[in-house]
């Protein structure tokens, strides 16, 4: 039987986030120059959104520029940007073809001009589209994140619109960049890194961690399929002991 025909599609996890690393190495490893990494994990995310579509995954959150990122050489930094618009140029079309509405979190003012444009036209292209919802991670810092939210709370506490006390987790999930979509119950980090990098730390409290030493241009469909399988056989207690959920 094949990987995918061994998923169990009454269990299979709502969000799944991935922090796709190891495209640098990977390129190393061939002789080539970081950007090479870049250009064919640009193949891997198109082979894992459909792989998510195939399945029926609701929500991929994929990392694919984090805050720090920032602070790598110019030059790469430049062919990132330069990836990333024509990524999102070269995959409307199959976008829309596959019903995914796109959606991007993190700090996108600091993104050049160009990159912003592209990726606001394509995510209100597929505003509408109801399959699968593709969350790009850009320019994204957790703790950014986290601390935005408590500047937006403070602020509404202070001018009388929201009442300190009634503050709850629900509160600050809301404010959250990714306020309106579920907790990812499925994280999975390529390369054999085993960090959370700034990612998502708020909405991973009870997901589960996945790592494999793959290198991101090099995850397949089935190295995702492995991954939710893998997923399907832990027993997620929340807290409570096994014989509880019997
Ligand atoms: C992940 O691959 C892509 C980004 C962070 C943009 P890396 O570029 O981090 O590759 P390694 O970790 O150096 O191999
Ligand atoms: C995390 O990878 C960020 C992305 C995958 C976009 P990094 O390669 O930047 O993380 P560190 O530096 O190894 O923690
Ligand atoms: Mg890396």
């Amino acid at each position: 039987m094949d990987i995918k025909n061994q998923i169990d599609k009454n269990k299979l996890p709502v969000h799944v986030a991935v922090i796709m690393d190891g495209n640098g190495r990977w390129a190393k490893k061939k002789g080539n120059k970081r950007v090479f990494g870049h250009r064919n994990g640009v193949k891997a995310v198109k082979n894992i959104v459909e792989a998510a579509g195939e399945i029926g995954i609701k929500y991929l959150t994929l990392y694919a520029f984090s805050t720090e990122n920032w602070n790598r050489p110019k030059t790469e930094v430049e062919a990132l940007m330069s990836l990333f618009i024509s990524a999102v140029k070269n995959e409307t079309e199959n976008l829309i073809k596959n019903n995914v509405r796109l959606k991007a979190i993190g700090n996108l003012n600091l993104l050049p001009e160009k990159v912003l444009k592209n990726l606001n036209e394509i995510i209100d292209k597929t505003k509408n589209n109801t399959g699968l919802t593709l969350i790009l991670a850009l320019s994204y810092s957790a703790r950014a994140e986290i601390t935005n939210a408590v500047k937006t709370i403070a602020q509404k506490a202070a001018k009388g619109e929201l009442n300190p006390e009634n503050i709850t987790d629900k509160t600050v999930s809301k404010h959250l960049y990714t306020g309106e979509f579920p907790d990812p119950e499925l994280l999975i980090r390529t390369s054999g890194e085993y960090r959370i990098s700034n990612f998502l730390l708020w909405q991973i409290s009870y997901t589960e961690l996945y790592f494999t030493n793959i290198l991101w241009p090099d995850f397949s469909k089935n190295d995702l399929f492995e991954a939710i399988i893998d997923f399907q056989k832990r027993e997620r207690r929340f807290g409570k002991t096994s014989e509880q959920l019997k």
